[in-house]
């Protein structure tokens, strides 16, 4: 008979509940009844929806994590933030420059900023948040969106911060600016987009909708690996 997984205590915005170990924050939350209309997304870590708040019974101290990704622990209590009324600058990113000022300009509060590192204690992805904030208030367009790069817009920083500043949204300003005008052009999507839109691989791609999923692992299976991607996997 299959061995049964060990139930652990654990609590549930204060209501107590007996999950299986081993079960993901966000797993332990639908075992456990709750059907996930928000705080929920990817399922992968990667689009921010399930940002958690946690601590246990007996230590108060608070601990950030994304729900599909951290695995529940015994007498864990937790609320979860699908949402955070955060600032967020509107703007026509055709219509700007690739000029540090901007940042300023649309988030004036930057200026606040007191550098108590709470936003960094708190990101799950665990990104240096004040660093990257610093650097937004040098006017640092290209810093600040290399030190974003994997933050997945959960807004836990902004919810921490005691100055109301909203770091993801500055860092997702910075990382759109540095997309559309700093970065450099690459030649051989260019050219791969222009070879799609010449109708070039067209029945090519509808032999593919035709594939049945075999076929399609097969074909996946065997396709010629790019020399580069090969060697990583050596
Ligand atoms: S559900 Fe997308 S990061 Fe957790």
């Amino acid at each position: 008979m299959a061995e049964q997984a060990r139930l652990i205590d654990i609590y549930i915005m204060g209501r107590h509940c007996q999950v299986p170990e081993g079960l993901t924050i966000l797993t332990a939350l639908e075992y456990s009844g709750y059907r996930m209309l928000r705080g929920c997304g990817c399922r992968a870590g990667f689009c921010g929806a399930c940002a958690t708040i946690y601590n246990f019974k007996n230590d108060p101290q608070l601990r950030y994590d994304l729900a599909c990704q951290k695995a529940g622990e015994p007498d864990m209590c937790l609320v979860q933030i699908p949402f955070f009324p955060a600032v967020k600058a509107v703007y026509d990113i055709e219509k700007l420059e690739a000029d540090g000022e901007k940042i300023k300009a649309l988030y004036p509060d930057i200026v606040k900023c007191f550098g108590c590192n709470t936003c960094t204690k708190t990101c799950p992805q665990e990104l240096e948040v004040m660093w990257f904030m610093t650097d937004a208030l040098r006017g640092d367009i290209r810093a600040v969106a290399d030190k974003s790069f994997d933050c997945v817009m959960c807004g836990l920083c902004a919810a921490r911060c005691p100055q109301g500043l909203v770091p993801y949204n500055v860092a997702l300003l910075c990382r759109r600016l540095y997309g559309r005008y700093l970065a450099p052009v690459s030649e051989h999507l260019d050219n791969r987009i222009s070879e799609l839109d010449s109708g070039e691989f067209d029945a090519e791609i509808e032999e593919l909708k035709k594939a049945g999923e075999k076929e399609l692992r097969r074909r996946y299976a065997e396709r010629d690996m790019e020399p580069a991607l090969e060697q990583q996997w050596e």
